[in-house]
């Protein structure tokens, strides 16, 4: 039998940073240990300032010193992603509350989550901070952070088969 697709929209303010790498890192972790076909994984910002843009270089270079080639290129989520996607995943606060106001229905906001709830239980971030103002270390800690919440995500979903 054919299963249903896990369909997952990561989603962030500008989708040129966190969101892409997110769709970057649980890509490489289905292409790894999963099966691509059973995997229909992107992102959305909800701002629309880089429309049509590569991620941002400084994330395309940090994501490639841990094998990670961030080809997405940016576009704002609509009501639609809401119809295509199971599970949408923002990166903070502000990820959240924007997409409730996007979201076409109460049942659709049900879909909305935050990526922190897939983080180790211990950990001390509740958010992915934005690194657009950051230096390297930013870069570093939202992969770090990604790293590990993709891989609980994973294995959450893989579990609920
Ligand atoms: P992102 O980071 O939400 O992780 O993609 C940002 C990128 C661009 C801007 C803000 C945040 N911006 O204001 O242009």
């Amino acid at each position: 039998m054919k299963h249903k697709k896990h369909n997952i929209l990561f989603v962030c303010l500008g989708n040129i940073c966190r969101s892409p790498a997110a769709e970057g890192v649980l890509k490489s972790i289905v292409a790894q240990e999963g099966d691509e076909a059973e995997w229909n994984i992107d992102s959305a910002g909800t701002g629309r300032y880089h429309i049509g843009d590569l991620p941002d270089r400084r994330m395309r270079v940090h994501a490639r010193q841990r094998g990670l080639e961030l080809d997405h290129r940016c576009r704002q989520v609509t009501p639609d992603d809401f119809d295509r996607f199971d599970l949408i995943v923002g990166m903070d606060a502000s990820n959240l509350s924007n997409l409730r106001a996007v979201a076409p229905s109460p049942e659709a906001e049900k879909k909305i989550v935050a990526m922190a709830s897939f983080f180790n239980p211990g950990n001390r971030w509740d958010h992915v901070p934005d690194p657009y103002y950051e230096g390297a270390e930013g870069f570093e800690l939202v992969l770090d952070l990604l790293e590990e919440g993709c891989r609980n995500l994973y294995e959450q979903v893989e579990n609920e088969k």
